[in-house]
């Protein structure tokens, strides 16, 4: 006799269903003030949500599966290593099910997080399926350095590899952004095997920004540390940040995490969908967005 898979009601999965956002992650900062005995390096960074943001769903099952959709779906495939399911099985390794779908808008490999934002998106949305608790930051990190933060989804200062998350003083409201990616991408560790020079200062951020002008006036004073080694090995990356920062009404261009996406900032995010526009038009086969912070009630969601 075939075996026949027992379902779930229809009605019980659509009442459990769950959906999260996994927006992508911008450094406005970064800076390298050590290194680890096991290599990881400390940093210093500010990071911050644009609403770009790949999209989970989750549903109850017997077994845990992923399905990927979206414009960069074909960049990961669905297997074991997807950082979805290595989320997963850490949060309940003794292999509760679900069926996990993840819309990926995302650049792949490419400075802005969103693997990281994924896995941090699985634990948050499984947390609430399952009825299990969100895993410290300790536990996050393991999945990778951007995750602690990716699970704050908020403005938020990384310290330590990425473990330790402090709160970022309030930003402006209504902050518009560019994100430019030439459409390559970037090896984490081969950025950060790259990085040459001394170590960073820690940066100290005032209490408060009052205005865009004056977050792009103390930015200019901070520098991403891997900048010049992502250059080194992926030259159009200068491209990109020289037209991020002709853009009119960039306040300040830099290239975010290990590149290659650069993004440039703006006071609002009508100026940011304007240049976001142009820049389309002047570079047609780069990924270009244009748009305001993640839950930024006057960003543009
Ligand atoms: O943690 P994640 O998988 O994002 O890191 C990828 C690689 O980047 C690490 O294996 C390490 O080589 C490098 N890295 C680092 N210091 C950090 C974060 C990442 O050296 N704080």
């Amino acid at each position: 006799r075939p075996h026949r898979a027992s379902r779930l009601p229809r009605h019980a999965e659509a009442r459990v269903r769950a959906r999260e956002q996994a927006p992508a992650k911008v450094n406005l900062f970064l800076h390298v003030t050590g290194r680890r005995a096991d290599g990881y390096h400390l940093l210093d960074s500010l990071a911050v949500f644009a609403s770009l943001a790949d999209t989970l769903t989750a549903s109850p099952a017997h077994a845990l599966s992923l399905a990927v959709t979206g414009p960069f779906a074909d960049r990961i495939g669905p297997g074991e290593e997807n950082l979805v399911l290595r989320a997963a099985r850490s949060l309940c390794p003794n292999g509760r099910g679900a069926l996990i779908a993840l819309e990926k808008r995302i650049p792949v490999a490419a400075g802005l997080g969103g693997g990281s934002s994924d896995a941090a998106a699985a634990l948050r949305l499984l947390s609430r399926l399952w009825g299990v608790p969100v895993p410290s930051t300790d536990a996050a990190v393991r999945l990778g350095a951007d995750v602690p933060v990716c699970l704050a989804a908020a403005p938020a200062r990384m310290l330590g590899i990425g473990e330790v998350v402090a709160p970022a003083p309030p930003l402006p409201p209504g902050l518009g952004m560019v994100l430019a990616n030439p459409g390559l991408t970037l090896a984490t560790p081969e950025v950060f095997r790259a990085r040459s020079g001394p170590f960073d200062a820690p940066a100290e951020p005032p209490p408060r920004f009052p205005d865009a002008a004056a977050l792009a006036a103390w930015l200019r004073g901070t520098r991403n540390a891997l900048e010049d080694a992502a250059v080194a090995l992926c030259p159009p990356v200068a491209d990109v940040l020289a037209a991020c920062a002709a853009l009119p009404g960039a306040l300040i261009a830099r290239m975010s995490g290990s590149g290659p996406t650069c993004f440039a900032l703006f006071a609002t995010v009508a100026e940011a969908e304007a240049a976001a526009a142009s820049l389309a038009r002047a570079e047609p086969h780069w990924f270009i967005w244009g748009g305001g912070l993640y839950r930024d009630r006057r960003g543009g969601l």
